[in-house]
């Protein structure tokens, strides 16, 4: 009542809502909660390998691997297609920090390259800028749900690794994010466009090689628990997860949907008039994980939201190639854009529950803000 009567008799607008959507599946959930338990069995059981077929199926993969989260599932990935100590990796450095931090335990090296200043992912050029004879990988970030150009990148000779953490429910021309690219990850994490209850993550990939590396490599790298061939990882999505996931995931397109329609709400309501507004990446249909705009005056814009009660964060003001544990990786890097954006992005409130009515308050406050 309070905050309401603090901001005139208006709702506050939160930046993302998990919650909603969940509620009309929450007789669905536990129930599949209560069968896990009842059947007793925890790890790599009949959940995971259901959640496997039908996400891979979802995405148009050959094949999903189910594991622990969305940094290892990178770590996995770039092994599998055998990054090794002496190699690089190139890497946005806009971007959540777990993009470039999985790199490192693979022993090879992050490089990072900068971004497109309107879609905020990765392009052919930028990523051609930080080739070298010793890159043996790229992660193109599909950034908020964005879907950067991974045939483009491929056309370079590298393999590329979808971080698609962000774009569960995203569309393309050549198919979805984690199709795209010679291997795929994405992350369960709560607040992501499909969440788990907890942490979880996945790899795609149609090579049945690169797959089959994978699933040992979650293992222990072994295939049976008792001969061991690689030295792997203890990395698997488990089964409440898996179980929870296959309740939501049928729902993913309409969730997406919404979160177009949003998207395309604020351009009906004008807010391209006063910010700079996230643009797909040509003939994509992003599922805006977060919706992030760009403003000169980012964070007086975002005082001023939050003072209207509008929901807002500015994700990654301090990129990956700045991050202190990142130093030994950072030195002589350029990256004009990234430290723009870095400056001056900020997201605003998106969820598949977002009504026309909250796109209106939101809009209304960034009206208000005195630029
Ligand atoms: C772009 C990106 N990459 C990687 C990750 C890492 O995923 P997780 O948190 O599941 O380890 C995340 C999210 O957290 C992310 O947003």
């Amino acid at each position: 009542m309070q905050a309401a009567a603090n901001l005139g008799g208006r709702l506050p607008v939160p930046l993302f809502d998990t919650k909603t959507p969940l509620a009309p599946l929450r007789a669905d959930i536990d129930a599949r909660i209560a069968a896990v338990l009842d059947r007793g069995a925890f790890i790599l059981g009949s959940e995971v390998a259901a959640f496997e077929t039908e996400f891979a199926a979802y995405v148009g993969a050959r094949h999903a691997i189910g594991v622990a989260n969305g940094t290892d599932a990178l770590t996995l990935a770039l092994r599998a297609l055998g990054v090794g100590p002496g190699d690089e990796v190139v890497v946005p450095s806009f971007t959540f920090y777990a993009s470039a931090e999985a790199i490192p335990p693979t022993g090879a090296s992050p490089v990072f390259c900068d971004v497109d200043p309107d879609t905020f992912c990765v392009t052919a050029e930028t990523v051609r800028r930080a080739l070298t004879p010793r890159t043996k990988a790229v992660i193109a970030v599909h950034l908020f749900g964005n879907v950067a150009p991974v045939a483009e990148i491929a056309a370079l000779g590298v393999p590329v690794v979808e971080d698609a953490a962000q774009a569960a429910g995203s569309r393309s021309p050549a198919g979805r994010p984690g199709a795209l690219g010679a291997i795929a990850t994405f992350s369960f994490f709560p607040s992501k466009n499909l969440g788990a209850f907890g942490d979880g993550g996945a790899v795609t990939t149609d090579d049945d090689q690169l797959a089959d590396t994978v699933r040992m490599l979650r293992f222990h790298g072994s295939r049976d628990k008792t001969t061991f061939e690689l030295v792997g990882h203890n990395s698997r999505l488990d089964e409440l997860q898996a179980a929870i996931l296959r309740v939501q995931l049928p729902h993913l397109e309409a969730w997406s949907e919404r979160r177009r329609a949003a998207g395309a709400d604020y351009e009906a309501a004008g807010l391209g008039e006063l910010v700079a507004l996230p643009v797909p990446v040509d003939g994509t249909e992003p599922a805006w994980h977060l919706y992030v705009i760009r403003h000169e005056h980012a964070d007086a814009l975002a005082a001023s939201l939050g003072d209207a009660g509008i929901g807002h964060k500015a994700y990654y003001r301090v990129p990956a190639h700045r991050q202190p544990a990142m130093r030994e990786w950072a030195a002589g890097a350029e990256l004009p854009v990234t430290e723009e954006v870095a400056g001056t992005h900020l997201a605003i409130p998106m969820s598949p529950a977002l009504s026309r009515e909250q796109v209106d308050e939101v809009v209304a406050a960034v009206r208000a803000f005195p630029a």
